[in-house]
């Protein structure tokens, strides 16, 4: 039997649908490179399911956008959550959309810190993402897919 793909986790919040379609282009950059991929918004789905499909994912990436400096108090409810449970060696990436400081991504690597992920660099979309900063999501998401495959052969 082949092996299975590994699995990517995209959880994200947003306010006005601008770190969705950087989670969106995440997606395809990624499918593009041949791995399971999941996209979630933090607002529709209880957040114990989505902490159940992140712990079975071989990466995660996790996004906000930043309002008031922060990002948006559901988005640090779920990275909280995810330090009572072993995430260790996962690949994790952090992404948002913002508007002038675009402090969230950081801050949310911050917090997912203690989890000991592979932490990638961060990911930050001036407003909405389209041409060339759609292209970077992309490339994000693609970047993110091929850490998660050398992992794989590392097995
Ligand atoms: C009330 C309010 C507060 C904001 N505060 C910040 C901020 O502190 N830093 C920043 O970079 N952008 C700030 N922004 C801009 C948003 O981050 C930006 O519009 C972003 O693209 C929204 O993403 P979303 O569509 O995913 O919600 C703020 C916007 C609003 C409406």
């Amino acid at each position: 039997m082949t092996d299975p793909k590994p699995k990517l986790v995209i959880v994200y919040g947003t306010g006005t649908n601008n770190t969705r379609a950087v989670a969106e282009g995440i997606l395809e950059g990624a499918q593009d490179e041949g791995v399971d991929t999941v996209l979630l918004n933090v607002a529709d789905i209880p957040k114990e399911e989505i902490i159940a499909e992140l712990s079975r994912a071989d990466g995660i990436a996790i996004g906000s956008p930043t309002y008031n400096r922060k990002p948006i108090p559901a988005i640090v409810t779920l990275a909280e959550m995810l330090k009572d449970i072993d995430m260790a060696g996962k690949v994790c990436a952090t992404f948002g959309a913002y508007g002038h400081s675009g402090e969230a991504p950081k801050t949310l690597k911050r917090v997912l810190k203690p989890c000991n992920m592979e932490q990638m660099e961060v990911l930050r979309i001036l407003g909405k993402p389209s041409g060339s900063t759609l292209d970077e999501c992309r490339e994000y998401g693609a970047e993110i897919a091929r850490n998660m495959l050398e992992k794989g052969g590392e097995k």
